[in-house]
């Protein structure tokens, strides 16, 4: 399947997240320090809060329901739970933000359901 055009560079201003719907998900963009883009799920991996309005500092958001943390480089979860933040590819062509169609990684279902009950 054909990556998706997503939006322009410039259209991120000051922004270094931004979530969007595509293909009925919920997908996080994030600008990284060098200036590249990664792009992932942006639903909280605990019950399911917009992590594009959680608290961003460095590479780290901070979900503000409960604090779970996810590293937005990885999608690696370093606070709460161990589930990671599915990937898309992420690619930028002529001032324009693409993603992949579908997720790069699969779900891990199991782990998604172990971390519902730290909390
Ligand atoms: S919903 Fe994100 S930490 Fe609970």
């Amino acid at each position: 399947m054909n990556p998706i055009k997503l939006t322009r560079v410039e259209d991120f201003g000051e922004r270094n997240l931004r979530s969007f719907r595509i293909l009925g998900r919920h997908v996080g963009v994030f600008r990284s320090e060098d200036g590249s883009f990664r792009a992932m799920e942006i639903g909280c991996r605990h019950q399911n809060a917009d992590l594009s309005k959680g608290l961003i500092k460095d590479h780290i958001v901070t979900c503000t329901w409960h604090g779970w943390q996810y590293d937005l480089r990885t999608g690696e979860c370093l606070r709460g739970g161990t589930s990671r933040l599915r990937h898309y590819d992420c690619t930028v062509e002529n001032g324009f933000i693409y993603i992949s169609a579908q997720p790069v990684e699969s779900a891990q279902p199991k782990a998604a359901l172990e971390d519902a009950d730290l909390f």
